[in-house]
């Protein structure tokens, strides 16, 4: 696989992080914006290009959607179906409420079955749900064993380019079988943002699955 052609839509903490972690780590990534300028603008340099949010999508074949999991169902609805066409999305969402006490959805479906919906032509991966936008950057993680990122999707290849994006970045990937079990995933983030800002740990949680 090459991680030469990936995009980050969103500039906020999470494609941020992302985005500077990649490029650390050598990796060129399109950085999808609604508006150039400010903190975006700011990321872009190096191997960091800001585009907006179509010819980002364009320009790559797996795009990370650091986006509200509303605001993904949108832009993904906005765009013509053939841009999405055989791209790998992956969803890092927890569709939270507005409290962080709460999910918008679940046990039934999942943020991440309906970004796949809103892009049909388009294999959606689950990953990163699970990570704190504080542990991106390698040096937040030294010395320590690597961070799981369980990985969730209905198509093998796809679900390994997520596998390798997560080592890229220093991540330990976990298979955690196929997309609908983003069912579990999401409350698994919403867990650990209970034990981040609710239960006294801070930005360092993030859960690990134990082999016993
Ligand atoms: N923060 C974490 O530690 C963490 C951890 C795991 C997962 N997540 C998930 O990661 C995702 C991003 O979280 P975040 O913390 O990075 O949020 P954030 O800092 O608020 O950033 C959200 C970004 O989405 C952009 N955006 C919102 N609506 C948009 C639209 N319609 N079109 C284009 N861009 C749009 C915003 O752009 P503007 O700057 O133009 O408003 C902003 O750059 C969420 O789904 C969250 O659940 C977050």
């Amino acid at each position: 696989m090459t991680t030469a052609n990936i995009a980050v839509i969103g500039a906020g903490n999470m494609g941020g992080g992302l985005a500077t972690a990649l490029a650390a780590a050598g990796v060129e990534v399109a950085l999808g914006v609604r508006e150039a300028g400010g903190k975006a603008a700011a990321l872009a340099e190096g191997r960091v290009r800001v585009l907006d949010v179509a010819a980002a999508v364009a320009a790559a074949e797996v795009v990370v959607l650091a986006l509200p999991y509303g605001a993904s169902v949108e832009v993904l609805q906005a765009l013509p179906a053939a841009a999405l066409q055989g791209k790998v999305l992956v969803d890092i969402s927890n569709p939270v409420t507005a409290d962080f006490q709460g999910l918008q959805l679940g046990t039934t479906t999942s943020a991440a079955e309906a970004i796949q919906a809103a892009a049909p032509g388009a294999q959606v991966v689950k990953a990163f749900n699970t990570i704190f936008a504080q542990l991106l950057a390698a040096g937040a993680r030294q010395g320590k064993a690597p961070l799981q990122v369980f990985v969730a999707g209905d198509a093998a290849d796809a679900k390994g380019r997520v596998h390798e994006l997560a080592r890229v970045l220093g991540f330990e990937p976990v298979d955690a079988g196929p997309l609908r079990n983003s069912r579990y995933l999401e409350p698994l983030g919403g867990m650990n943002i209970q034990f981040g800002f609710f239960l006294g740990w801070g930005p360092a949680a993030a859960p690990a699955w134990v082999r016993v």
